[in-house]
């Protein structure tokens, strides 16, 4: 197991995963996540309009004894009325498996309770089973198909269909 797994794991047991707020400071941290877990990665002007529009922006911190704090999850959700919708939710390669999801899964949940939505959204690649089966724990069912709707993330790929799926707060 790599020092970094180590560490979140002992962080994780000793408390040492905080969520907060992002800030614009983050962003150096989160693009450099962002290109490593995500098929269509976010550049660093929709993470500036999210943090400048009413979208809610957190980061998962991990802070090791004697060592850096660093961000290894985050997640940027939007509230509509009374609806929430999840726009992007990560764990950074090295530390997915280990929790993080659920993590983040629990404070979206937390925010859209006491914001007092009804309903969450989110759209999910057909492909990406890994989040699809995080959602399912999470009471998440798919509500809807958008065909084809993603672009291919390399030349020769056909689309990609979307799942839309929804939970009742
Ligand atoms: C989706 C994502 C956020 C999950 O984060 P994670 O920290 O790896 O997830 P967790 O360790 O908390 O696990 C949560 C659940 O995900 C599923 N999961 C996690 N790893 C999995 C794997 N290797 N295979 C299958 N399911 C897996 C399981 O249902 C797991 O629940 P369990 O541990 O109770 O069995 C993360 O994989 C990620 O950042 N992926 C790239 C970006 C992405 O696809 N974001 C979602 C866009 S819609």
């Amino acid at each position: 197991m790599s020092r970094d797994r180590v560490n979140l794991l002992s962080a994780a047991k000793q408390d040492g995963l905080c969520v907060r707020d992002m800030l614009s400071q983050d962003l150096k941290q989160v693009l450099a996540i962002e290109l490593n877990a995500q098929a269509s990665p976010w550049g660093r002007l929709s993470f500036e309009e999210s943090l400048t529009k009413q979208h809610r922006c957190r980061v998962v911190d991990m802070i090791v004894e004697d060592g850096p704090t660093a961000i290894v999850g985050y997640h940027v959700i939007c509230q509509v009325i009374d609806e929430l919708h999840i726009l992007n939710v990560v764990a950074a390669p090295q530390f997915q498996g280990l929790g993080l999801g659920h993590m983040l899964m629990a404070d979206i949940i937390d925010i859209a309770q006491k914001a007092h939505c009804n309903k969450i959204f989110l759209e999910v690649r057909s492909s990406n089973q890994v989040a699809q089966s995080l959602y399912a724990k999470w009471q998440f069912k798919q509500i809807a198909l958008r065909k084809e709707y993603y672009r291919p993330t390399s030349v020769g790929q056909p689309r990609e269909d979307a799942f839309i799926f929804m939970r009742q707060t």
